[in-house]
């Protein structure tokens, strides 16, 4: 019986796993809805707004992450985008007033977890702290959405050094085979909200310069396989040149998420990418 039930669990597991590396050959799109918006009624109308405006696109994978209040409840509406939380805690229960784990948020419906954004690391969050939450998120199965990218940019090229740590640090003791579970978001905190994106020519000199580092660590086999995605400004004028010049994996977007038009024409433009 003992055996039956181990063959079943490692079954169980092998499909997951296979499971997730169908689900992130597509190009992504993730929608950060960030502290908004203030009632689930207006929320639930934006994920409708959304998935009736997305459903037409197969080529893209869609995901939205509403404030975790939310999540449960727009998990009822089926056939709709995939569900993520903005943030998780790495303990997976007990005295931590406030905080959601892992296995809540999958729980109740979420697939993904934005982890390290840099309005949270701005709130004081430590790369020790990222990566204790990118191991507990991979242990629930989650797929990470981990953020990086640099505050500032100067001459010197000081940057290159800041998203090598904010890698290294947030990738520690995640094997090849969680690594399976992670994409990584490049979000310039310079370009978070402001009104133009980055030039996707230098985009693309940081993607391949992220790619390699990912493959120093991990090899080439693990490493040239994680989807990188970019955050900063994509608006539905931009997200063409930005995906297709900078050849990133897909994007993260803020504020055009909230408009289901707006966001489906970002999905679109992805989606028209050879
Ligand atoms: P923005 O936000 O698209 O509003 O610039 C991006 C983000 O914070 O992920």
């Amino acid at each position: 019986m003992r055996t039956a039930f181990f063959f079943v669990r490692v079954l169980r597991a092998r499909i997951e796993t296979m499971k997730n590396q169908k689900l992130l050959r597509k190009k992504l799109v993730i929608g950060n809805w960030k502290m908004n918006p203030e009632t689930l009624d207006e929320a639930k109308k934006i994920f409708l707004g959304i998935g009736k405006a997305v459903a037409p696109i197969k080529k893209v994978l869609i995901v939205v992450c509403p404030p975790n209040l939310y999540v449960a409840e727009l998990k009822k509406f089926k056939g709709g985008p995939v569900l993520g939380v903005q943030d998780i805690f790495f303990e997976m229960n007990g005295s931590y007033t406030g905080f959601t784990s892992p296995l809540m948020a999958k729980n109740s419906g979420a697939e993904f977890a934005i982890i390290g954004h840099s309005e949270r690391r701005q709130q004081g969050e430590s790369d020790e702290a990222v990566n204790r939450k990118v191991l507990a998120a991979i242990k629930s199965n989650l797929f990470v959405v981990l953020c990086i990218g640099e505050e500032t940019r100067s001459g010197d090229g000081q940057y290159l050094e800041v998203i090598k740590k904010q890698i290294e640090s947030a990738l520690q003791n995640v094997s090849k085979k969680m690594l399976k579970n992670v994409v990584i978001a490049y979000e310039p905190v310079w370009t978070i909200g402001a009104k133009e994106p980055m030039e996707p020519r230098d985009l693309h000199e940081m993607k391949l310069y992220i790619r390699k580092i990912l493959i120093g660590i991990f090899g080439v086999d693990a490493g040239a396989v994680v989807p990188i995605l970019y955050g900063g400004s994509v608006l539905p004028e931009n997200a063409l040149a930005i995906t297709a010049e900078g050849e990133v994996d897909g994007l993260l977007v803020g504020r055009e998420s909230l408009n289901p038009e707006n966001f489906a024409a970002i999905v679109s433009a992805v989606s028209s990418i050879k």
